[in-house]
């Protein structure tokens, strides 16, 4: 059968993973309300096509913090790729090492750090943090994070705590129990059989500690999860060098705006500043197309890679990448956008719907 959407990544995933682990990547929070929204707001929003342009020649590179990326589409933070496909995160990045695009590893991530680096060497990786109670912990991590090459650290805001996953409860999923976090675990302990210890984020981390933790490193930071121009704002004015407006997929507060609806208020608020960059229900190259006309440098992408890893591991990966990609390509050029730099919020009809 052959895929030719992300739709079809998805409904082949459901049909090959177990139902727990399924359940462990749709992870709705509560009602799913925000889960839902996040696609459907995007459908909402109608596009202003120009016409008789030269689209002979479309080019949909651009860079993120100064870095050349193949296309403005890269791979959100997910943990425990592992349960999608054995190789798990190792090939999710030689991935998105080929498609050359920015690869998001998570704290949470199965293999270590060192692992996927050498499995990926040349990609371009980004750290996401989950700040930990331990701040000599949260010391090592970044300085393994720099010496791998990393070139941003990513830091996850909207998890203090994590959201209510009625789909966990119901499957009394125990993830940490199973699944050894490896990142977080010292040399000695991940060689060990053992279940990890409970590493969760923590839930004191907050705008006064930020100075402490950007003293620590000299990548620059970027702060996942922000959906209001009041912590925009703040995110500007702590010199952060990048917004990733976010709602982690619906799995933590339901009820939040769908990330396409925030974005327009954080890109107002930090009025170019910084980049913004969000996450949340891009499913389609006008989801993208979309993205970018209200502001966003580069989307990323949460569970359509896992469904990709699921279907058949790294080529799964590329194949969704690929997809979206000539999605986006189709997209500018019927909407006449030559370069990444013409998308601009003339695209959009407004009033939205
Ligand atoms: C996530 N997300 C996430 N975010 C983060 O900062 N650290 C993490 O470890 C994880 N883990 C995680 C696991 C799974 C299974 C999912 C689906 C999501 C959130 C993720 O980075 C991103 O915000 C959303 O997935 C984007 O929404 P879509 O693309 O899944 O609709």
């Amino acid at each position: 059968m052959s895929l030719v959407c992300v739709a079809d990544f998805k409904a082949h995933a459901q049909e090959l993973l177990s139902k727990s682990s399924w359940d462990f990547i749709e992870g709705e929070a509560d009602e799913g309300i925000t889960y839902k929204d996040n696609i459907a707001a995007f459908k909402r929003i109608r596009l202003r096509p120009r016409y008789l342009r030269d689209v002979s020649e479309v080019d949909t590179r651009t860079t993120i913090q100064g870095q050349e990326i193949s296309a403005p589409i890269c791979i959100a933070p997910t943990g425990f790729h592992s349960i999608a496909w054995p190789d798990g995160e190792r090939s999710t990045a030689r991935a998105a090492q080929e498609a050359d695009v920015c690869y998001i590893t998570s704290t949470y991530a199965s293999c270590t750090l060192e692992d996927i680096v050498a499995a990926a060497p040349r990609g371009l990786r980004w750290f996401q943090l989950y700040v930990q109670s331990d701040w000599e912990l949260n010391r090592q991590l970044i300085r393994r994070a720099e010496a791998l090459g990393f070139k941003a650290l990513v830091i996850t805001t909207d998890a203090p705590i994590l959201g209510k996953r009625r789909r966990y409860i119901r499957n009394q999923l125990n993830l940490e129990a199973k699944i050894k976090l490896m990142d977080l675990r010292s040399p000695e302990e991940r060689n060990s059989t053992q279940s990890s210890p409970t590493s969760l984020p923590s839930a004191s981390f907050c705008w006064n500690d930020l100075s402490l933790l950007q003293s620590i490193t000299r990548l620059p930071v970027i702060l996942k999860g922000i959906l209001t121009k009041e912590d925009a704002e703040l995110a500007v004015k702590h010199n952060v060098q990048g917004i990733l407006v976010s709602n982690h997929g619906g799995r933590q507060l339901d009820e939040v705006p769908a990330s396409i609806d925030a974005l327009t208020e954080v890109v107002a608020a930090v009025k170019g500043k910084v980049e913004v960059y969000m996450d949340g229900g891009v499913r389609t190259g006008n989801d993208v197309l979309k993205a970018l006309a209200l502001g966003a440098k580069c989307i990323f992408l949460g569970r359509p890679i896992l469904w990709g890893l699921a279907y058949k591991g790294e080529h799964g990966v590329k194949e969704v990448l690929n997809i979206l990609k000539t999605e986006l390509h189709t997209s500018m050029a019927l909407s006449g956008c030559r370069s990444v730099a013409e998308i601009s919020p003339d695209l959009i009809q407004f009033p939205r719907l």
